[in-house]
């Protein structure tokens, strides 16, 4: 059963679905960086909260204690799935080295500056097609009308499957990263993304396309042909870290600019402004929390860590850390020392790094070109997700 209490202590009993962290986890990081800056909590599993960037990083680092073999921070309850054919899970996420390291190797060609390049014009175009949907109507929902129906459809584009399928294919991530408290739905979906891209691998077998699956199918791993399992694990990979996290990143950053005209005006008469920008925003409003398992008993800044323990890796709360950032609450567009890591840190640093910057730059330049002002519907209600990725669900907007 999920565990609903409400939170009486964030240090020792801290709660990441609480809806008072999803709507506002900054606070809390913000008093736990001043009481303890690494909580705990018991709830779903012995579970440790890292909140500053010296600590966040350092554990990223130190692949020894903390392994990559289990990242989800909402765990499945009871018995987790059977999965046979996921062999090797999907790294190289889930996987420490060595098969970190091959398989890194056999993905990150397709995510290079010149490859995401040649996607930038899809890209526009279908961001260009959606606004032509609603701008006349004077108003949208920015999240579910826009941002979430952008990267899945780039992936798609990406691994060669059906775009048509988008609704489906973000039905199954969400339920995997999201809905993480419905444990059949997340079975369910599982299964159906599994059993989905088993089909497509057989299809490729017989007539190979010129896309990241049949790649991946008829490559060399180690000099060795890559195993179906392999496939298949890296290919889910790519579907559910490319679609929930770029799509709350360009939402979080409509809904920026929505409560900020100021940056919205800035943004839409200087394109030049535009880089510093988006790293800015993936530091202010970074989506993505990773776990790590705890490999052997560690103490860590005090804390005693066990065997079998988790470890949240906060990438959004080290991006807010005053330590590491001046005025860490306040966007500046302009900002010029921003090593931030809504990225990761460390050896699984995203791979999609280039493809997610160049889709939250093409998002904002099309909205920006035909929507350079609008607001927030008043009486509306913004509504946010937690837990695995942050970011706006839904997102009513209206524009003159
Ligand atoms: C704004 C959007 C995105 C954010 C904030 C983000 C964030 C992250 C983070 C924090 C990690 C590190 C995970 C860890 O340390 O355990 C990661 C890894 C990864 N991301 Fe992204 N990501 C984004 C978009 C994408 C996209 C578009 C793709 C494309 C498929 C992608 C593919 C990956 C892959 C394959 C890894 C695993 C790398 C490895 O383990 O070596 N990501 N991402």
């Amino acid at each position: 059963m999920t565990d609903v209490r409400p939170v009486a202590d964030w240090a020792s009993d801290f709660d990441v679905l609480a809806q008072e962290y999803v709507n506002d986890p900054f606070s809390v990081w913000d008093r736990l960086r001043g009481e303890c800056p690494v909580a705990h909590t018991d709830r779903r599993g012995s579970t440790w909260l890292p909140t500053t960037y010296r600590d966040v990083v350092d554990l990223a680092h130190d692949i020894d204690h903390f392994s990559s073999i289990d990242i989800i921070v909402i765990p499945f309850e009871g018995e987790p799935p059977e999965e046979p054919v996921l062999l090797y899970g999907i790294p190289p996420i889930s996987a420490d080295p060595p098969l970190h390291t091959s398989t890194r190797r056999m993905i990150l060609p397709w995510f290079s500056h010149r490859k995401v390049d040649s996607y930038e014009e899809m890209t526009r175009a279908l961001c260009a097609r959606l606004v032509d949907e609603f701008v006349e109507t004077g108003r949208a929902d920015a999240a579910a009308d826009y941002a979430q129906q952008i990267p899945v459809r780039v992936i798609a584009h990406i691994l060669g499957v059906p775009a048509e399928m988008a609704d489906t294919f973000t039905g199954w991530v969400r339920a995997v990263l999201e809905f993480a408290d419905d444990m059949e739905g997340r079975r369910e979906a599982f299964e159906g993304l599994v059993t989905f891209f088993i089909e497509e691998i057989e299809k490729r077998k017989v007539t190979p396309g010129d896309d990241l699956l049949s790649e991946l199918l008829h490559g060399e791993l180690d000099g060795q042909p890559v195993e179906d399992s392999l496939v298949l694990g890296v290919a889910a990979l790519v579907l559910i870290a490319g679609v929930d996290t770029t799509w709350s990143a360009i939402g979080s950053s409509l809904w920026h600019l929505a409560t900020h005209p100021e940056d919205a005006k800035t943004l839409a008469s200087d394109p030049e402004a535009m880089p510093l920008a988006i790293e800015e925003l993936l530091r202010a409003y970074s989506p993505v929390t990773m776990a790590r398992m705890v490999t052997q008993d560690v103490e860590f800044q005090g804390c005693p860590m066990k065997a079998g323990d988790k470890v949240l890796m906060n990438f959004p709360a080290a991006n807010r850390d005053p330590e590491a950032f001046d005025d860490p609450d306040q966007v500046i567009l302009d900002r010029a020392q921003n090593r931030h890591v809504a990225f990761g840190s460390g050896i699984h640093r995203c791979a999609g790094s280039n493809l997610a910057r160049m889709e939250m730059r093409v998002a904002i330049e099309e909205w920006l070109k035909r929507i350079p002002d609008f607001r927030i519907e008043e009486g509306a209600e913004v509504t946010w997700a937690g837990g695995q990725v942050r970011g706006p669900r839904n997102l009513p907007v209206v524009f003159p």
